[in-house]
């Protein structure tokens, strides 16, 4: 199987330093990935190796032939990933614009009928944990559905060196066995969801809607 993990932060400056937590939240996510499951392949997707533009333009707003490559190259990413971890630090008590943006630019038919693992951090000590409300909300609405268990990580620059491994080295098991559970829920899901879109095309009843979402209301 193939997973991503999304990078949330594009926050090169500072304060509050460092910058860029959630490049080493992100690389423990897959280092663990990595070690826990090494048959499958996961991808980390960092926001600032692409450039959609400043003006919003999803993707799905563009003709077919006049989508941007590196536009194309995600969205055919995010259709054959087999999950999703989503890594946000919390940003005034919600999650990161940054994260909010890349993912607006993909519609919900290509993350649906697959799981999603929730992943938040912060400086102070709740470790994203009310940006992670409202990140279950809008995964929840993408399709890609969040697993139960999270994994939230308070002051995390003191937790995580630059290459996503717990500073504190004696604390390294206990930290991949919390992290773990709840990679362990998203395999599980993933595996699940990816047996029965096998065994049956979703969206031979539940039409994705093509043109506007009204064409789900209620009559
Ligand atoms: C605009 C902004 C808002 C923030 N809001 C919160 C917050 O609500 N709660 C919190 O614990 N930390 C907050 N912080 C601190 C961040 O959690 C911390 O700086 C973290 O490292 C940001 O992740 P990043 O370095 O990957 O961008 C905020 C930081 C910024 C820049």
């Amino acid at each position: 199987m193939y997973f991503l993990v999304f990078l949330g932060s594009v926050r090169e400056s500072t304060p509050p330093k460092p910058a860029r937590i959630g490049m080493r939240v992100s690389r423990a996510c897959v280092r663990l990935l990595e070690q826990s499951y090494p048959q499958h392949t996961v991808e980390l997707i960092d926001p600032l190796e692409y450039d959609f533009g400043d003006i919003f333009k999803p993707e799905f707003a563009y003709r077919r032939s006049q989508v941007p490559n590196q536009m194309e190259s995600l969205a055919k990413k995010i259709q054959d990933a087999d999950g999703y971890i989503m890594v946000s630090p919390e940003y005034n008590h919600s999650m990161s614009p940054a994260l909010a943006n890349l993912l607006n630019h993909f519609g919900s038919s290509r993350f649906s009928y697959k799981p999603s693992a929730i992943v938040t951090y912060s400086a102070g000590q709740w470790g994203g944990a009310r940006a992670a409300v409202n990140m279950r909300t809008f995964l929840s609405e993408l399709g890609c559905l969040p697993v139960s268990a999270m994994i939230h990580l308070p002051k995390a620059a003191q937790v995580l060196d630059e290459n996503g491994f717990v500073v504190n080295a004696s604390e390294q098991s206990e930290w991949d066995e919390y992290m773990n559970r709840t990679l362990h829920q998203l395999l599980w899901w993933a595996q699940g969801a990816a047996l029965q879109r096998e065994r049956q095309d979703p969206t031979k009843k539940a039409k994705v809607f093509s043109k506007d979402p009204s064409q789900r209301n209620a009559p």
